[in-house]
């Protein structure tokens, strides 16, 4: 179907897409991608993304969250040789969802001490990567940096003299990377372990370490490889106060449209929808066709929307389908006209956010499976 006949939907654009890809490319030469697409490819539709990236921009390494995600990727596309890293929910303990990483050529980010021992032990995983994950301070998962040692030590026990791929994750990447604590010290314990690694004679195949708050700070060029998620999709991750110290002027891939079901001139006061909310002005409402069922949270009370360039607000309570924005009297909307509730300018986008109080990594991935995703190459 058309995509301007389906009311609501979330139109991704895969040129912007591109667009981020090189000109991340650009700064980052050296590196190889390693594009992480978990939670739905940040709720934009992993397989769509994952397809574009690999035929259309040339991505070859993914990175999703779980097996479920890392599954649905073979299913779907069964044929292109990309590599899929699963970094956080494995199901490596269980043996026959660990069969399924031979199964469907998947790389486990292993970040745990049973894990790596049933990877080492069992024959069956010889030839799959050894990826290994080092906390140095994020402190979610991870080796413990200070046990650097022991982890050499197991390898050394099963003959591995090489590790493909080893990697650490910033907590702090949206702050400052010279000034913030955390992100110094998590550079340095990096340093360290990989150090440690290659004095014990086992050699790094590949490492990362910077995720798209670091990516936009220029940081991490020795690494072999950098793992950008949001950025790509446009948005920047710093902190709205250390926004100057990002390069990055990415596009918003996406853009959110919706249709005007009905319009209406109110007073200041006057009661609107479930619990009878007074208008917090004089104005013409305009109710839009999505509310909490499609992702539009109860929350977004009071933030901006924009039609045509004139500013209105999100007033009285969302609904499950519907959402009240309330505009200056006369403003000119009707019934039946299209909807933007975001577009491609990544300030519009931030301001969302912030008066949503929404991270901008969920303003996407929360939007329900109502809305279809259309993708559009040009
Ligand atoms: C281990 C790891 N690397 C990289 C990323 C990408 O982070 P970002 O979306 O901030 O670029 C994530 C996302 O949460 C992650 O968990």
């Amino acid at each position: 179907m058309e995509a301007a006949r389906l009311g609501s939907y979330l139109l991704v654009h895969l040129n912007k897409l591109k667009k981020n890809i090189d000109s991340l490319r650009e700064h980052y030469p050296q590196q190889e991608i390693l594009f992480m697409v978990k939670a739905d490819g940040y709720g934009h539709g992993l397989v769509e993304i994952v397809k574009s990236s690999f035929q259309d921009m040339g991505v070859k390494e993914f990175g999703v969250a779980t097996l479920g995600e890392a599954m649905t990727l073979r299913k779907h596309l069964p044929n292109i040789p990309v590599e899929i890293y699963v970094f956080s929910d494995l199901q490596f303990h269980q043996s026959d969802l660990a069969e399924c990483y031979l199964e469907n050529r998947l790389i486990p980010v292993l970040s745990h001490e049973q894990d790596l021992k049933i990877f080492l032990k069992e024959e069956r995983f010889k030839h799959l990567p050894l990826c290994l994950k080092f906390n140095t301070g994020m402190n979610r998962l991870g080796f413990p940096y200070e046990k650097a040692e022991e982890v050499i030590a197991l390898l050394k026990q099963h003959g591995r003299g090489e590790v493909d791929h080893l990697m650490s994750h910033f907590a702090n990447a949206s702050m400052p990377m010279d000034k913030n604590n955390r992100n110094i010290w998590q550079k340095e314990r990096f340093k360290e372990v990989k150090e440690k690694f290659q004095k014990a004679g086992i050699s790094l195949k590949a490492t990362s370490l910077a995720n798209s708050g670091a990516l936009e700070q220029d940081e991490c060029k020795d690494e072999t490889h950098i793992r950008p998620g949001l950025m790509l999709f446009g948005p920047t991750s710093m902190a709205p106060q250390h926004l100057r110290k990002s390069w990055w002027q990415g596009v918003i891939i996406s853009e959110l449209k919706t249709t005007v079901l009905h319009t209406f001139d109110v007073e200041k006061g006057e009661p609107l929808g479930y619990g009878s909310i007074p208008a917090p002005e004089e104005g013409t409402v305009a109710i839009i066709a999505m509310g909490y069922g499609d992702g539009i949270s109860t929350r977004y009370r009071g933030a901006t929307l924009y039609h045509k360039g004139v500013a209105g607000r999100i007033c009285a309570r969302v609904c499950m389908d519907m959402t009240f924005v309330l505009f200056p009297k006369g403003t000119p909307i009707s019934r039946g006209e299209e909807f933007t509730i975001w577009s491609g300018d990544p300030e519009k986008f931030g301001q969302l956010s912030h008066e949503t109080e929404t991270l901008p990594y969920e303003l996407v991935i929360q939007l329900t499976t109502r809305v279809p995703r259309i993708y559009q190459l040009d």
